[in-house]
């Protein structure tokens, strides 16, 4: 049975007050001991042993990007938090806004004196109420207490907090959009480089980190970040500590939980998840919310070589390989935002495909042509076929279509319309020629378990 770890959620049922925090968790004494004793070049180095991998979904380890910010002889340093969180599936951020919003104060302020930032703003969604308001509830108290301002803990440090609304669209969440929205611009991706290390918010040095990738922050420093990082089953290969795990879609108990790096698929399914609605088999899992290739209940591991990172688990089903960040990707797919989306045995995969794209074709922002026609193709074609209007030859053009977005996009919006829609395509090539044939219809098909 997984163990349950409560790194960030100890305080979940006690409540979000800044006494909870302090009590329970020893909240702010990482800070204090940041600011009080280290310098910012020892923060950085000590943040790489924790091997935290970033949590918003490339998986990029947060102490080396810190690492890339250098002070600018004129211009402000900014630290952005990115709690968009638009990818379908996908809860886990709003989650610690509502219960732990202090472990994200106490990490900006740890992460701005890492990088040399006075001001860290908080992008969150609009429709978030709740999270925007424990938020800012922290703010307050933190800088009540003395936390934030012009000398936290007495230290000559001076660090702002705000939170950041943006009006609810996906692409806002990819960082160089979320930097134009919180520019006042329209939320379309940059092109990189310069990379927002480089040239970020206002044109300035600028570190974008995922929510939870920052509230993660605290535990670590009070810990120790290596013995942080040894708490993961995958610390070996540099993908360390705690991390929240979704679980959504089919299974008897939705949830989002924290475990130590490393736990299985079919461990958060049947372990945490209580299982598939129904008692019914498995039929596959998209890892990462939506934007990431799924995985069959049937695929079992091929690594033969022994040299290959993948040796220990060949032979084995994939969904007994543990979730990581290289894990994942040895075996075709991402871990993303390490929310798993379960599908039943009887789920349509035509219809969940055509589900996905017309997500991907409303969120498209437009400006890259193999995006904004792709995705518009993706949608219609899938469609025609699900209506029971296509052949063959559709079939080899959603391919085609998919892979002309791939890689000829300015941001990762076209792989993560692209990879679950070749994805779906190759895994279920069977059920997409049914529909092509008429030995499949609409009629028949569920998103939903019975
Ligand atoms: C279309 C798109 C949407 C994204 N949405 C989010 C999001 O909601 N939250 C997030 O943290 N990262 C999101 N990302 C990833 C960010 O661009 C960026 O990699 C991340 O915020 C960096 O934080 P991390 O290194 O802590 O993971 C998205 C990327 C793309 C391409």
């Amino acid at each position: 049975m997984l163990a349950r770890t409560d790194y960030l959620t100890k305080v979940y049922s006690l409540g979000h007050s800044l006494d909870v925090y302090e009590r329970h968790v020893q909240g702010y004494q990482a800070a204090r001991k940041v600011l009080l004793t280290m310098t910012r070049e020892q923060v950085v180095e000590e943040a790489k042993k924790a091997n935290i991998r970033g949590r918003g979904g490339a998986g990029f380890p947060m102490g080396i990007k810190w690492s890339f910010m250098r002070p600018h002889p004129t211009k402000p340093a900014y630290l952005v938090i990115n709690a968009d969180e638009g990818e379908p599936g996908t809860h886990k951020d709003r989650t610690l806004m509502e219960l732990n919003p202090h472990s994200i104060v106490e990490g900006c302020i740890i992460g701005c004196y890492a990088i040399g930032a006075n001001v860290a703003y908080i992008y969150v969604r609009d429709e978030l109420h709740l999270s925007k308001e424990r938020l800012w509830g922290a703010i307050r108290e933190a800088r009540a207490k003395g936390y934030l301002g012009k000398t936290p803990f007495g230290k000559n440090f001076p660090v702002e907090v705000y939170v950041h609304t943006g009006a609810g669209a996906y692409i806002c969440g990819e960082e160089t959009s979320l930097l134009n929205s919180l520019e006042g611009r329209r939320g379309e991706p940059r092109l990189k480089p310069p990379f927002p290390a480089q040239a970020g918010a206002f044109g300035c040095p600028t570190t974008v980190n995922n929510l939870e990738t920052i509230a993660t922050v605290p535990a670590a420093f009070m810990l120790g970040c290596e013995n942080y990082s040894k708490l993961s089953a995958l610390h070996h290969i540099g993908d360390g500590g705690v991390r929240l795990y979704g679980i959504n879609g089919h299974v008897k108990k939705p949830c989002v939980v924290e475990l130590a790096c490393g736990p299985t698929i079919n461990e958060l399914i049947y372990d945490i998840g209580g299982g598939i609605l129904g008692d019914k088999p498995l039929l596959c899992v998209i890892p990462g919310g939506s934007s990431t290739p799924l995985l069959r209940a049937d695929e079992v591991v091929n690594a033969p070589d022994e040299k290959s990172p993948m040796h220990a688990w060949h032979g084995k089903n994939v969904m007994d390989v543990p979730l990581g960040v290289d894990t994942m990707r040895n075996v075709g797919t991402m871990l993303g935002t390490c929310c798993v989306t379960v599908m039943a045995e009887g789920t349509d995969p035509v219809l969940a495909m055509l589900n996905l794209m017309q997500f991907y074709h409303h969120e498209s922002c437009g400006q890259c042509t193999p995006c904004r026609e792709g995705s518009a193709w993706l949608d219609r074609t899938v469609q025609k076929l699900y209506d029971g209007n296509g052949t063959i030859e559709d079939i080899d053009l959603l391919a085609d279509i998919a892979n002309n977005i791939m890689g000829n996009t300015i941001c990762a919006f076209g792989e993560g319309t692209a990879m679950p829609a070749l994805g779906f395509l190759k895994k279920f090539k069977r059920e997409f020629e049914e529909y092509a044939t008429g030995a499949r219809t609409k009629a028949q098909a569920r998103l939903t378990v019975d």
